[in-house]
């Protein structure tokens, strides 16, 4: 994760970071392998192709600031049955990407470096796995959740925020939304609707899960609901933005589909000043979020959302 001239401190938080999504990468491979191992048939090769690509991993990692902010000191760090735990989300955002990417939605050839999983396997295996990644990833978490030993309403209650974060009022909502508004007028309230669904919601619910995790208190949970939510507008501003001015050797995915599919985005909107403003603006209401709860990674991680190159 690059920061334009960090500074030294910067520097520590981007490496602490990177360290940090190492460590979801091993945890995201040994849950991949206990929980997709057993799967038989046609679905197992796709579903494993889908897990087995590197992405950011933005929203384990954000489970995890949220998590270290409420629950553990911050020389400690949390066990691997967190980590794992924290990637429930990231299981969820496989299989959003797996479903956005089809011919029917954005039909995309190129995702995190790689042929899309329909160009590999098929559309109905893409189609099917994907489907099969949203059990996989509540199953994960009622594991880890009774490995913790967690009260069991506290597992509900994770299992129930990430059912809402990806369903008709969150992700999936918003990807119809987004579709609706392709070669269509929307005006600033629809995008920004639309944005806070198909891509707020989930990172919203990330720092939400961390926090439950973590069993916050009301008001931390408050702090961290509002910053997620202003982040995750940041964050898919950053993302329409970077389908402008980024290219598919950084991206990993191709350039400028947007404008081919004339989606509804802020920089088609806004301009691409108005929507870097934007995004700006997004991310420093996340800080300002935060309140006492001001954590150096939290502060640190809305800055990269609007900075970041890829
Ligand atoms: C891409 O998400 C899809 C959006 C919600 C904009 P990311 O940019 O987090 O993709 P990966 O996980 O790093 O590949
Ligand atoms: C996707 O938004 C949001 C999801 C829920 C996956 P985009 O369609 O802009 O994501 P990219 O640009 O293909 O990664
Ligand atoms: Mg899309
Ligand atoms: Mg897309
Ligand atoms: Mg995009």
């Amino acid at each position: 994760m690059r920061r334009i001239a960090p500074t030294a401190a910067a520097s520590r938080l981007d490496a602490f970071i990177e360290r940090e999504r190492v460590r979801v990468d091993e945890a995201l491979a040994s849950a991949a392998a206990e929980i997709v191992s057993p799967v038989g048939g046609a679905l197992r090769a796709p579903l494993e192709y889908a897990l087995s690509t590197s992405g950011k991993r933005l929203r384990p990692i954000l489970f995890l600031s949220a998590y270290r902010a409420v629950a553990a000191p911050s020389d400690v760090d949390p066990s691997p049955t967190v980590y794992r735990l924290a990637c429930a989300a990231e299981i969820v955002h496989t299989y959003s990407l797996v479903h956005d990417d089809l011919p029917s939605m954005d039909d995309d050839d190129l995702r995190r470096g790689r042929a899309t999983v329909h160009r590999v396997h098929g559309v109905a295996p893409a189609m099917l796995a994907g489907a099969a990644l949203l059990p996989i990833a509540m199953e994960l978490i009622v594991r880890e959740s009774r490995a913790l030993g967690f009260p069991p309403e506290r597992g509900a209650l994770l299992v129930r925020e990430l059912c809402r974060a990806a369903g008709a009022d969150g992700m999936v909502g918003g990807q119809l939304l987004d579709l609706e508004a392709e070669r269509r007028v929307v005006d600033e309230t629809m995008l920004e609707a639309i944005h806070r669904a198909k891509t707020g919601a989930l990172l919203t619910a990330s720092l939400r899960l961390g926090a439950i995790a973590g069993d916050a208190p009301e008001p931390a949970l408050e702090a961290l609901t509002h910053y997620g939510e202003a982040l995750g507008l940041a964050f898919q501003i950053a993302d329409d933005i970077l389908d402008v001015t980024g290219d598919a050797a950084s991206l990993g995915k191709e350039a400028g589909r947007d404008r081919e599919l004339r989606k509804a985005s802020y920089p088609s909107l806004y301009g691409l000043a108005g929507a870097q403003s934007l995004a700006r603006r997004a991310a420093n209401e996340a800080k300002q979020a935060l309140g006492e709860l001001r954590s150096p990674v939290l502060l640190a991680l809305a800055d990269y959302v609007v900075e970041r190159r890829s």
